[in-house]
């Protein structure tokens, strides 16, 4: 990982805007970031940073297939929010988790395999990244065991979970290696800040959970002092009988940190009663 961003700082080319071949209207001249337009998160920093996400030519047949169903956007080309009606999106009524920053979406899938009976909404900017999510999807299709319990959504995590969640709507909230940004004058761009964590919070049914891993020690300490200090939340030990598992498959970025002798945080918080 670089150390002057996330770990995707490396793969970008620094300070130049990627256009986004596939979203017709969009542009990095107009403020899009890899197709995202920025105009709802113009009044905070963005905790991402633009990437170049061509897709092969396989995954754009698939896109093209599969989107439509299981993928959608934040918002509209105008930047008006796009919600939607999840049970008539997932076809069934049942507790909801979020993902956010679902990268590749290596937790995202097992994870919803181990829990059929939660529907699992992986929110990402980086469209290559939910491309490799919908072909592992897509690969179940014709198996015994479809996996027919995740939906894609295709920009800022926050302002998902302000215009498509009401307060008390979600079962649990996944925050799974948030780009660390470790330079100080970068702190501003990290994910979990007080709002955000308030806003989770908020979010949460009682009880509901807060997950959240890093191998940032620097992160995981405001991480910690912020989810503390929030009055919704109180901290669970990841063994306490919880209504989401919080056991994970270990992803790629996780990896790289435990080759380079990081310890990961898992830090637990469920919504107070
Ligand atoms: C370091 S990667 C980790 C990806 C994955 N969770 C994992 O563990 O492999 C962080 C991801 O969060 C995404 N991200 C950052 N801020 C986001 C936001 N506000 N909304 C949605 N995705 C975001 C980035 O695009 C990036 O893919």
């Amino acid at each position: 990982m670089s150390d002057d961003g996330p770990m995707h700082a490396q793969r970008e080319e620094a300070g130049r805007e990627l256009p986004d071949s596939g979203t017709a209207g969009l542009s990095a001249a107009n403020g899009a970031q890899d197709g995202v337009p920025i105009t709802h998160h113009a009044r905070r920093v963005s905790s991402f940073r633009n990437r170049r996400s061509t897709l092969s030519g396989g995954q754009q047949e698939l896109w093209e297939r599969r989107w439509p169903e299981l993928g959608a956007e934040a918002r509209d080309t105008t930047g008006r929010p796009l919600p939607r009606d999840l049970p008539q999106w997932f076809g069934r009524q049942a507790p909801v988790v979020l993902e956010i920053g679902c990268g590749t979406g290596i937790s995202t899938l097992a994870m919803a395999i181990d829990e059929p009976h939660l529907d699992v909404v992986a929110v990402e900017v980086y469209r290559r990244g939910l491309a490799q999510l919908l072909g592992a999807i897509d690969r179940t299709a014709k198996t015994d065991h479809p996996v027919t319990n995740i939906r894609l959504i295709r920009g800022d995590g926050l302002d998902v979970l302000e215009h498509f969640f009401g307060t008390a709507s979600l079962t649990g909230v996944r925050v799974f290696f948030p780009d660390p940004w470790p330079k100080a004058r970068h702190h501003k761009r990290r994910l979990l800040q007080p709002e955000t964590v308030a806003l989770i919070a908020d979010r949460l049914v009682p009880g509901g959970i807060l997950h959240a891993a890093t191998d940032h020690a620097g992160y995981a300490e405001q991480i910690v002092e912020v989810g503390d200090a929030e009055p919704l939340l109180q901290r669970v030990s990841a063994d306490s009988r919880l209504p989401i598992s919080v056991r994970r498959p270990e992803t790629k970025y996780e990896g790289k940190g435990l080759e380079a002798g990081r310890d990961i945080a898992e830090l637990v918080w469920a919504r107070v009663e």
